[in-house]
């Protein structure tokens, strides 16, 4: 049989269709416009989502033996707040994960209702790109939204509604909403309440490999597609990309390099983070994680050779920089504020240490470096906790490049482990159709029979020492600056 995974991203979707056996057939993506109407706001359009799945689920299954798809899944962006009315109607634009407009809100949250009880309702407090300050903000700012709203989903959940009718969301990307009980994996009566809606207006919640339903005629109609193809809960994109390199069970890691940044630990166990620093969520495999995210990854290393440098051969400009662990130019990689650990919608990029004798290469190496150092700024949170890592995969665009591996590698002094397929939240949202459909009795039996490691970096002690002495100064440089972003 086959199985497709959609990985509803924030730059495009990416579908991608993969035997029984873990073969990929076939890639599509389909690329859909982000609007920024402020600084620091971050909107989409759900109608773009759904038109570029129908157009890239028409391409992905032309050539295939259409009778043999059996199901359909998703890594979906996590957090955005898509409302509904009653007419079935998308009241306003999507707001985004990486949308910083809820500053008051989360103070509020965060102050007022206070960190303790949120940590008790939700195992998390709030984050400006989390989904109840954006409920609060709409009912504030845009009043007559607030009242028309029938329907509260995330991003790919709007698409599953879309496929097969039914209003469903998923463990692991409700518990991104602060709406959700996440140790005992219901809507929590005190979040309802504080943010003013109704458990009829939320989801009906899933394990992420549950069956939520068959497509539509029409949907079926449109994309060729039999009606007998499941759809399958699927699973907030970073849970999907755990799934999808096989970091599920307990004590795995994985790194995203991503539009965001991600580390996510996973764990048999409900777990806290003490600090509030990491999010504390349930997993696609049935148990939990702990994730940090940064607001931008990639996107860093994108906005600085294509909008700044004005190229895109990645690969050129890299083989350009010289010495690892020689470059005294840092980068601060907040250039949508950040999440964790700060989370500090305020902050924004930075590069300090330039001179005369400073090159465009070495600035390249600081964008590298800077997202890495932020990564490990979570991992230090993480070690705090007493988790140890000692190895981690690595999955997301980023993670194509091997200087930036090796720098991860380095900056954390862990192993790190590429697998075959680097379609992460896709690969992990077939995996997940695939488990849905009976083709295997577990997530956790699907990951060990299909996911491959082809290539570890090991990290080198000499480099590795060099990074920490560089870590330690990096650390350093965003409490001295911190004060003047909110004044900027
Ligand atoms: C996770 C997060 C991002 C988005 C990216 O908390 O906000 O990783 O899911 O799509």
């Amino acid at each position: 049989m086959l199985y497709i995974g959609i990985d509803l991203g924030t730059s495009a979707v990416k579908l991608l269709l993969m035997a029984a056996d873990g073969r990929i057939e076939r890639v599509v993506s389909k690329e859909y416009p982000l609007y920024f109407p402020h600084p620091g706001w971050s909107e989409q359009k759900p109608q773009d989502w759904w038109d570029a799945v129908v157009e890239g689920l028409r391409e992905l299954a032309a050539d295939c033996d259409k009778t043999q798809v059996a199901g359909v899944s998703f890594g979906g962006q996590m957090h955005g707040l898509v409302i509904l009315d009653e007419k079935e109607e998308v009241i306003r634009p999507a707001i985004l994960w990486n949308d910083g407009r809820t500053t008051k809100e989360t103070d509020y949250l965060n102050e007022t209702i206070g960190k303790e009880k949120l940590s008790k309702y939700t195992a998390n407090i709030a984050f400006a790109g989390f989904t109840a300050p954006k409920i609060l903000w709409v009912k504030e700012k845009e009043p007559e939204n607030f009242a028309r709203i029938r329907k509260i989903m995330l991003p790919k959940d709007y698409i599953a509604y879309k496929l097969c009718g039914t209003f469903c969301t998923d463990v692991s990307d409700a518990s991104g909403m602060l709406l959700f009980d996440v140790e005992h994996k219901c809507w929590s009566k005190e979040m309802m309440e504080i943010c003013g809606v109704t458990q009829e207006q939320l989801a009906k919640i899933y394990e992420s490999a549950q069956t939520v339903g068959t497509l539509k005629p029409e949907v079926a109609a449109q994309t060729g597609l039999p009606e007998t193809v499941k759809v399958i809960a699927g699973a907030g994109d970073n849970a999907a990309a755990a799934v999808g390199t096989g970091t599920v069970g307990d004590g795995r890691c994985n790194i995203s390099l991503g539009t965001s940044g991600t580390i996510f630990i996973s764990s048999d166990k409900f777990g806290v983070d003490k600090n509030n620093a990491l999010h504390a969520f349930a997993h696609a495999d049935g148990h939990y994680h702990l994730m940090g995210c940064m607001l931008s990854a990639a996107s860093c290393n994108k906005w600085w050779m294509e909008d700044i440098i004005g190229t895109t051969d990645y690969g050129k400009e890299q083989e350009a920089i010289g010495k690892l662990g020689e470059n005294n130019i840092y980068f601060l990689p907040y250039l949508m504020g950040e999440r964790s650990p700060l989370n500090d919608p305020y902050a924004r990029g930075v590069f300090i240490g330039l001179s005369m004798d400073s090159t465009r290469a070495d600035m390249t190496q600081a964008a590298l470096e800077g997202v890495a150092f932020a990564i490990r700024d979570s991992f230090e949170v993480a070690r705090s906790l007493g988790i140890r890592i000692e190895r981690s995969k690595i999955c997301g665009g980023g993670a194509k490049s091997p200087l930036w591996r090796k720098i991860i590698a380095n900056v954390l002094n862990i192993k790190i482990d590429r697998i075959e397929s680097e379609e992460g939240p896709g690969y992990g949202g077939a995996m997940l159709a695939a488990v849905g459909c009976g083709e295997f009795a577990s997530v956790e039996e699907a990951a060990k029979k299909l996911v491959k490691i082809i290539d570890t970096v090991e990290p080198e002690p000499e480099l590795a020492a060099k990074y920490e002495e560089k870590y330690r100064k990096f650390a350093k440089i965003y409490p001295a600056v911190k004060g003047l972003f909110r004044e900027l």
